[in-house]
């Protein structure tokens, strides 16, 4: 009886070590998410990202840090230009090696990704990664630094990115949520595996229609939507438009004229700005392709 009550004693002890031992660790998601950020706007986009996709994320951090006064930073990338040096980073914690998906986000400083981006394309191997692009940007330029990355990382599979205005950023989760549709189909419907992942114009919207010249409506929803934004001088010549999600949203070609009369002022030039009308809401312009 004794020996009995001795065996289930250590029968119950042995139950309770197993039920309170962690279990093996789930697997490690394959999709990380690396971002720089100074001002914290692409952070931001950054983690509703990783909590979208329930990915791991890291930030880029720099052994010395920019200035976050806005000249301070503008002549410390002039001087490193000039000195043709890189900001040094630290180094990651994660592994890149262990993801297949790596999300990448910056802000956009002078047309393209911000420079510790550069460094960290000089440390990590992204040859057969899926690589993602994500920014933050006073007026644009998703499409010119996703164009920088496919330069730079010829083995690497550059996706379609994701870009915002800091202006709009009230606006960026719904954006990222309707963003990452497609990568949570890509990335986690295990029957899109290599070649059978569709192709991405499964994903993108219908085109907008032909060009034709603003109206005088047109040219109102223009000026109401670059009005107040002071690198902007444009004038818009002609416009398509097509149904957007919560309204209509606006391709428009307009010329950029000179802001003011000096001779590092860009000279005049085409260039296409998209502007959202939403139900109720003034027109804000999304992006401008230069
Ligand atoms: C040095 C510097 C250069 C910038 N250059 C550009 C630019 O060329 N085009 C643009 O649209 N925005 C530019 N910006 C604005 C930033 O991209 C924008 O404020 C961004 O949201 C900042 O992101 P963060 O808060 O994650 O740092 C620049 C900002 C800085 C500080």
């Amino acid at each position: 009886m004794k020996v009995m009550r001795i065996l289930l004693g250590l029968t119950l002890v042995l139950m309770v070590v197993v039920s309170c031992t962690p279990r093996k660790e789930a697997p490690k998601s394959k999709v990380l998410v690396l971002y720089y950020s100074l001002t914290s706007n692409t952070k931001t986009v950054a983690q509703e990202i990783a909590t979208g996709l329930n990915a791991d994320i890291e930030e880029i951090a720099l052994v010395e840090p920019y200035d976050t006064a806005f000249q301070a930073t503008i002549d410390r990338c002039k001087a490193d230009r000039e000195k043709g040096i890189l900001p040094e980073i630290k180094p990651l914690k994660s592994n890149v090696a262990d993801y297949d998906w790596i999300f990448i986000g910056y802000p956009i400083w002078f047309g393209t990704y911000a420079p510790p981006i550069a460094s960290l394309l000089e440390k990590v191997d992204l040859s057969d990664k899926w690589v993602v692009p994500f920014c933050t940007f006073g007026s644009g330029g998703l499409e010119s630094s996703t164009k920088d990355l496919a330069d730079k990382l010829p083995k690497a599979k550059i996706m379609t990115g994701y870009g915002v205005r800091a202006a709009r950023m009230a606006a960026m989760p719904k954006e990222v949520e309707q963003f990452l549709k497609k990568y949570t189909t890509l990335i986690f419907d295990t029957t899109n595996i290599g070649p059978n992942i569709p192709s991405e114009s499964a994903f993108v919207p219908a085109d907008f229609p032909e060009q034709h010249p603003v109206s005088a409506e047109e040219n109102a929803i223009f000026e109401a939507a670059v009005n107040g934004y002071p690198m902007l001088n444009a004038k818009a010549k002609t416009v398509a438009s097509r149904t957007a999600l919560d309204g209509i949203e606006y391709l428009f070609t307009a010329m950029d004229m000179p802001r003011e009369k000096k001779a590092d002022m860009p000279p005049a030039s085409e260039i296409k700005v998209y502007v959202i009308v939403e139900k109720g809401k003034a027109p804000e312009f999304t992006k401008v392709v230069r």
